[in-house]
């Protein structure tokens, strides 16, 4: 299969650049600059490469620099930003600094003819952020594009097929971006549009029944999106050589173990152990209020579950992992600090012997990994499931957790999710529940004074969940769930709604 790399710089909008060649069917995946040499390159047969941007200047020691033999490869090369400076530098053309030219966002760019440029207007929009830029382009290069203020807007050298762009085509401002990318790995290139997750699902299908054929495989299933492919994934390849275990911890919503029982277990016919845990968490969770340290209980603890229940199965030969690409492009990096320690059964492979770890879905970005989904006829209902905490609804209660608490919260927020489907806002925010806090206020029913809880709900839009916006909900439906949530829950006398964006809240309340 073809492949495109994506060389980072350090750039932010790497994974971007990765999704969309993708999403034009061909294989692209993201390696740090200083990870591998233009022989790795060579070996390992890419049909391109693209420079990401990255927030250096080139004449600055310190910022990435590259081998310049990376440009005598052969293989087709385009720069976006900072890649082009780069690949300018390396090629000897002159890179200038000027707060006076400096240009930020959406720009007119004029286009000269060029395979780079085809279906492209002469005149379009284009999306730009840089202070740097190319003022000489290098020696057997030709200026192919300008704006009014950049003068080579983007560069190129025909005979050896390098291409430079100041601009940004990966993101959706630039209105043609998408079609330089396709010229660039199509007309440029030339890769065959091989990526398709029909494919991925058949060709993964026939690798692990050979695989594995015969191994005893081990999942831990969560219902979220990540492990409910994977397990469904395994299943039409193993069957019942896959045991999937559970671990409902009675911090799930409402209804939810049930549902998630019933579509693995019935509906799929997964060997499903559904461990009910609710004890065992809520008395290690008891007085406990700090966020930190529930994160910490339950991490834990959901581990001593999970390995007393795969003691009782006898030796295992492979633990499924639900690693998404993502995660491992992240943790090639990592230094940045942890704001919540988010729990995941990262810590599993430590506590239960066995012989191999598979991650199927390692190569994913999560829009594939729903696609994945879908094509594996998982319900729609969970493959575009809203994100849910591992630790689920012990994040969202301030303060201690009971099971009346839990009981109290589930309710309200089954009201909230039922009034955003009525209304049919479920693809208008990203991400929406309620909150039990730990405040009580007086209110009246009927004649009588009622001193109760306070709920908050929340609903955020974004794209990556690092960076948020409150969603703007409409008055009614906030009317709605709010009278709902009062009358139909004992103990409830106010709701607020929570319009704090991200930075400097976080989505969860804890
Ligand atoms: P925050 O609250 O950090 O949330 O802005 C960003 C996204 O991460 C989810 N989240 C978690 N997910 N374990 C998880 O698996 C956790 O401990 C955790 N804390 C937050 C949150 O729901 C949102 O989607």
């Amino acid at each position: 299969m073809d492949k495109i790399l994506v060389l980072d710089f350090g750039g932010q909008y790497n994974q971007l650049i990765a999704r969309r060649v993708r999403s034009e069917h061909v294989y692209a995946e993201i390696k740090p600059y200083n990870k591998i040499t233009p022989q790795e390159i060579q070996e390992i047969g890419y049909k391109g490469i693209i420079f990401t941007g990255g927030p250096n200047s080139v004449y600055d020691e310190k910022s990435p620099h590259y081998d310049p033999a990376v440009l005598d490869l052969g293989i087709p090369v385009l720069g976006i930003c900072y890649g082009e400076q780069l690949m300018a530098y390396m090629a000897d053309g002159e890179i200038t600094s000027a707060e006076n030219s400096s240009e930020y966002g959406k720009t007119e760019v004029y286009v000269k003819k060029n395979v780079l440029f085809d279906d492209v207007p002469e005149k379009s929009i284009c999306w730009m952020s840089h202070t740097d830029y190319v003022k000489e382009a290098p020696k057997g290069f030709e200026i192919i594009a300008h704006t009014d203020k950049c003068p080579c807007a983007a560069m190129c050298d025909e005979s050896r097929k390098l291409y430079g762009v100041q601009f940004h085509p990966e993101v959706t401002h630039t209105a043609y971006g998408k079609q330089m990318l396709h010229n660039f790995i199509f007309k440029v290139c030339g890769c065959a549009a091989e990526w398709k997750m029909e494919n991925f699902v058949d060709s993964s299908i026939a690798k692990y029944k050979k695989e594995l054929a015969g191994k005893k495989v081990l999942l831990a299933l969560s219902g979220g999106v990540d492990s409910s492919v994977a397990a469904v994934l395994l299943h039409k390849a193993i069957g019942t050589n896959l045991t999937c275990v559970f671990v409902d911890h009675g911090l799930l919503r409402k209804d939810e173990g049930d549902f998630v029982e019933n579509t693995f277990g019935k509906q799929f016919g997964i060997n499903l152990i559904r461990v009910n845990a609710e004890d065992r968490f809520l008395s290690k969770l008891a007085h406990v209020t700090d966020p930190e340290q529930k994160r910490k209980i339950i991490g834990e603890e959901f581990i001593r579950v999970f390995e007393d229940e795969a003691k009782k199965l006898g030796k295992i030969d492979v633990l499924v992992q639900g690693t998404i690409y993502p995660d491992v492009i992240e943790s090639g990096k990592g230094d940045s600090a942890v704001i919540k320690s988010h729990h995941n059964v990262g810590g599993l492979p430590d506590v239960i012997a066995f012989d191999e770890i598979v991650e199927p879905l390692k190569d994913l970005f999560k829009d594939e990994v729903r696609e994945a989904g879908t094509q594996l006829n998982i319900p729609h209902e969970l493959v575009w499931r809203q994100p849910f905490p591992g630790p689920g609804l012990a994040v969202r209660i301030i303060g201690e957790i009971t099971k009346e608490r839990l009981d109290v919260l589930r309710e309200a927020d089954a009201i909230f999710r039922e009034e955003i489907a009525n209304a049919h806002l479920e693809n208008f925010t990203n991400q929406y529940f309620a909150v039990l806090t730990d405040l009580r206020s007086v209110g009246v029913k009927g004649d009588a004074r009622t001193y109760g809880y306070t709920v908050a709900l929340r609903a955020v839009t974004t794209d990556d969940f690092m960076t948020a916006e409150w969603t703007r909900l409409p008055y009614e439906v906030l009317e709605k769930a709010s009278s709902r949530i009062t009358n139909e829950i004992m103990g409830i006398t106010r709701v607020v709604y929570d319009i704090t964006s991200k930075p400097p809240g976080t989505v969860e309340w804890e």
